[in-house]
C-alpha cells in the first residue's frame, strides 16, 4: 500500500487548481461549483484521493484526465460531486398536473400507452413517484392501458440503487399511506422494496443531458425534469430545455422545477398554467 495513503493530510486547493477543477466539472456535467463550495470540492477529492492512495490534487487530475482508467474513476468521482438529494412526491403539484394530463390523455384522446422520462433521477425516487401516479391512473379505467417509464441519470451509483428499489422506510413519509400499502413490500429491518409490478415499468439508464443529441429517445408524452439544472449556466439550462422539448410528442409536456428556468420560450410550447408549476405543452399540430 503507498506510504501516501497513510500520511494524507487534507491541502488546500489553490485558486488556479480550483478553476482548474470547476471548469472540468462544468465541461463534463453542466454543473457549475460555487466559491462556497470550495471547501465541499476539497473533502470529496481528499476523501475520493485517500481511498485510491492518490499524492496530490495534481496528480490526481492527470489521473482523471487520461485513459480509460480516468474514465472509469470520473465515474465513481462524479458521484461524489454531484447533489442526489430527492424524495418520493417532492413536488406534489407536478404530480398532480401529471396524474391529469395523462387522465386527458388516455380518456379524451383514448390513448392506449403513455411514455414518460424522468431526466436526472437520482436514486430513482422521482420515477418511482411516476410510475405511482400511473399505476393508480390506470388502474381507474374501466379497460386495459399501459405506461412506461426512461429514467436518467449521470451517476452510476445512485442508478445502481434506483434499480434495486429499497429504501429506508423514513422516506415514506410524503407517500400517501394507501400507495405505501400498495406499492411497498418490507425488505429488511427498517427497509422496504418497491413492489414488481411498478418496477418492471420503469427502465433506468445513463444518460449525460450534455449529451442529449446522442440519446435514443424520442416521442415522450411527460418529460419531468426537475432539481438538476438549478446548477447550470443559464444558456445552458435554455440549451437543455429546448433538446427536452425536441423529444416531446405533440401534445407531450415538459415538467420542470418551478422558477429553474427564466424566460425560455419555444413557439411550438405553450405554458400551462397549473397552480405553482412550471410546465410546458407541445401544441399538439407542432
Ligand atoms: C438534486 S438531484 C434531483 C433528483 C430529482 N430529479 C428530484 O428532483 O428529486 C440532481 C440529479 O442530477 C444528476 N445530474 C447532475 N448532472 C447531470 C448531468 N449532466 N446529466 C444527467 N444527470 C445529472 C445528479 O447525479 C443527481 O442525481
Amino acid at each position: 500500500m503507498p506510504a501516501e495513503r497513510w500520511s494524507h493530510q487534507k491541502t488546500e486547493l489553490s485558486d488556479e487548481q480550483f478553476n482548474r477543477w470547476r471548469n472540468l466539472l462544468e465541461d463534463r456535467t453542466g454543473m457549475q461549483l460555487s466559491t462556497e463550495r470550495k471547501t465541499f470540492l476539497e473533502t470529496s477529492l481528499n476523501i475520493r484521493m485517500r481511498e485510491i492512495g492518490c499524492a496530490n490534487y495534481d496528480a490526481y487530475y492527470e489521473k482523471l484526465t487520461s485513459g480509460l482508467a480516468g474514465e472509469v474513476e470520473w465515474a465513481t468521482l462524479v458521484d461524489r460531486l454531484t447533489v442526489q438529494e430527492t424524495s418520493f412526491f417532492r413536488h406534489p403539484n407536478s404530480f398532480e398536473l401529471v396524474r391529469q394530463h395523462c387522465q386527458r390523455l388516455y380518456q379524451e384522446q383514448a390513448r392506449k400507452h403513455i411514455e414518460l422520462w424522468s431526466v436526472g433521477c437520482a436514486t430513482g425516487e422521482e420515477a418511482y413517484s411516476l410510475a405511482m401516479v400511473m399505476d393508480d391512473l390506470i388502474s381507474e379505467l374501466p379497460d386495459r392501458r399501459y405506461y412506461g417509464i426512461t429514467a436518467t441519470d449521470i451517476s452510476l451509483p445512485a442508478l445502481s440503487k434506483a434499480r434495486e428499489g429499497v429504501y429506508n422506510i423514513r422516506k415514506l413519509e410524503r407517500v400517501e399511506p394507501d400507495f405505501s400499502q400498495q406499492y411497498f413490500e418490507s425488505y429488511d429491518r427498517g427497509r422496504c422494496r418497491v413492489v414488481p409490478r411498478l418496477k418492471d415499468r420503469v427502465c433506468f439508464a445513463q444518460i449525460n443531458v450534455l449529451d442529449l443529441r446522442q440519446a435514443p429517445i424520442r416521442n415522450v408524452d411527460v418529460v419531468f425534469c426537475q432539481n438538476l439544472l438549478i446548477y447550470f449556466q443559464s444558456w445552458r439550462k435554455q440549451d437543455i430545455v429546448t433538446q427536452l422539448a425536441e423529444r416531446l410528442a405533440p401534445g407531450g409536456i415538459l415538467v420542470l422545477g418551478l422558477g429553474e428556468v427564466l424566460d425560455w420560450q419555444r413557439p411550438d410550447m405553450q405554458r400551462l398554467p397549473f397552480r405553482d408549476t412550471l410546465a410546458f405543452v407541445k401544441r399538439p399540430h407542432a
